[in-house]
């Protein structure tokens, strides 16, 4: 065909796919951009946004990164990681948790994010649907949208815990899984342990995956943590039904290596999944994992607790002089705040606070967005009511930059407050 008749032709450019186009926005990135263009004018922002801590990535991974680089470690791995890293990893979660793992259970994987993803794949059929709590880490909507898996979301406490009653009802033919995530992003919830070994109990009595987020099983700040795996592993394998999802990134201050894992009950859900990392990643970066294998020969990831309680607790403290009131966060490295008594939504409240007083928060609304999928197959939007109102503070950077974040969001807190009640 000639160019000629090719303009003729008119036709117009080709439609992404429905799924592309209905991903939720992201409240994270949107919150960067306009960090972004602030200090690309010269304007300092205090960052309470980033879900990422100051810390430094221990020496050893790094020194361990370049010794692999330098021997020409730099093929393709084999698929589930690369064996010293999984052994390692098995015999970390074994001490851990007490239990006797090995390491043809364990599948290595690019963060904790494509575990989730691998196993929403490995137990969701397209048009079946998965329980998430409805304040929830973003990626993992995004993951179900992508792969037509329709979430339901139950119902949380004002402390962000389940209401472990409204769970039966939400499960029907179509439901294949649950998801939990405790120590909890955004929410900085921990569940307790007999919230852990009922929302175990509920999956196994109906036959449902439970797959459990375990991103910042490090640091947890308050009461005894105790992880699904371990009430699964109790039962004979063959009745267990618990994947739990790991990751380097916040434990070790290596966010940007992308290593994770998960813990699969039995060898076959670990092949498997190491089959579906095929498609989505390919293979791992391999000098990364064998840096990364370095992590547990010194356990260091105490003293960056402790450093991240002392600031949680600085940002509890701050508030509360300011008497304001708030969910302290048990676990993780995020507060979700209740900006409702200033009269503002969470996204209003992020705004104001990064125009007049330079700090840089999360609306919450990207935390809880309820999507509805409309018959013309687009979907619509609408955030839960505990994300609309809160925004989502990360006690992640130094002190001095908390202290003086806080303060500032403190007295706007307070300023918005008194304007609330003059109205
Ligand atoms: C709750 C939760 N799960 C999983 C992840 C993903 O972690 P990774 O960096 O290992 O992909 C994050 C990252 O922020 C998170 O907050």
């Amino acid at each position: 065909m000639d160019s000629q008749s090719m303009q003729e032709l008119k036709t117009p450019a080709p439609s992404i796919s429905r799924r592309a186009a209905a991903m939720p926005f992201s409240s994270i990135r949107r919150v960067f951009q306009a960090v972004q263009e602030l200090e690309d004018q010269g304007i300092q922002v205090i960052p309470l946004h980033i879900g990422d801590p100051d810390f430094e990535l221990p020496k050893r991974i790094g020194a361990a990164i370049s010794t692999a680089l330098a021997e020409g470690r730099t093929h393709y791995s084999s698929m589930p990681g690369i064996w010293p890293l999984r052994e390692a990893i098995a015999r970390h979660v074994s001490t851990k948790f007490g239990i006797d793992c090995d390491a043809r259970r364990i599948i290595c994987s690019h963060g904790a994010t494509q575990a989730l993803n691998a196993c929403l794949h490995l137990t969701c059929d397209a048009e079946t649907n998965i329980l998430m709590p409805e304040v929830y880490f973003p990626n993992c909507l995004q993951q179900a949208m992508l792969s037509n898996v329709h979430p339901r979301f139950y119902p949380l406490d004002d402390t962000y815990r389940p209401r472990l009653e409204t769970l039966g009802s939400m499960v029907d033919d179509h439901t294949r899984a649950i998801l939990v995530n405790s120590p909890s992003n955004p929410t900085g919830a921990v569940f307790p342990p007999d919230t852990m070994q009922a929302l175990h109990e509920f999956a196994r009595g109906r036959g449902l995956w439970l797959i459990s987020d375990e991103a910042y099983i490090d640091y947890v700040y308050e009461g005894q943590y105790i992880s699904p795996l371990q009430f699964d592993w109790q039962l004979p394998e063959n009745e267990r039904c618990v994947l739990t999802v790991f990751s380097f990134s916040k434990s070790y201050a290596a966010t940007g290596l992308r290593v994770g894992w998960t813990v699969a009950p039995r060898e076959a859900e670990a092949v498997k999944l190491g089959l579906i990392n095929e498609p989505l990643t390919g293979s791992l970066t391999t000098p990364l994992q064998w840096g990364i294998t370095s992590a547990f020969e010194t356990d260091d990831t105490e003293e960056r607790r402790q450093i991240l309680k002392r600031r949680g607790q600085l940002v509890v403290d701050i508030l509360k002089d300011h008497d304001i009131d708030c969910v302290p966060a048990a676990g993780g490295m995020f507060l979700f705040l209740d900006v409702s008594p200033t009269g503002l939504t969470g996204e209003e409240f992020a705004r104001d606070l990064l125009e007049r007083e330079r700090v840089a928060v999360v609306p919450g609304n990207g935390f809880g967005q309820v999507p509805q999928f409309l018959p013309d197959g687009r979907v619509e939007f609408t955030p839960c009511e505990l994300a609309r109102r809160a925004v989502r503070i990360c006690f992640g950077r130094g002190e001095e930059c908390l202290v003086e974040g806080m303060k500032r969001l403190a007295r706007f807190f307070r300023k918005h407050c008194t304007i609330g009640a003059q109205t």
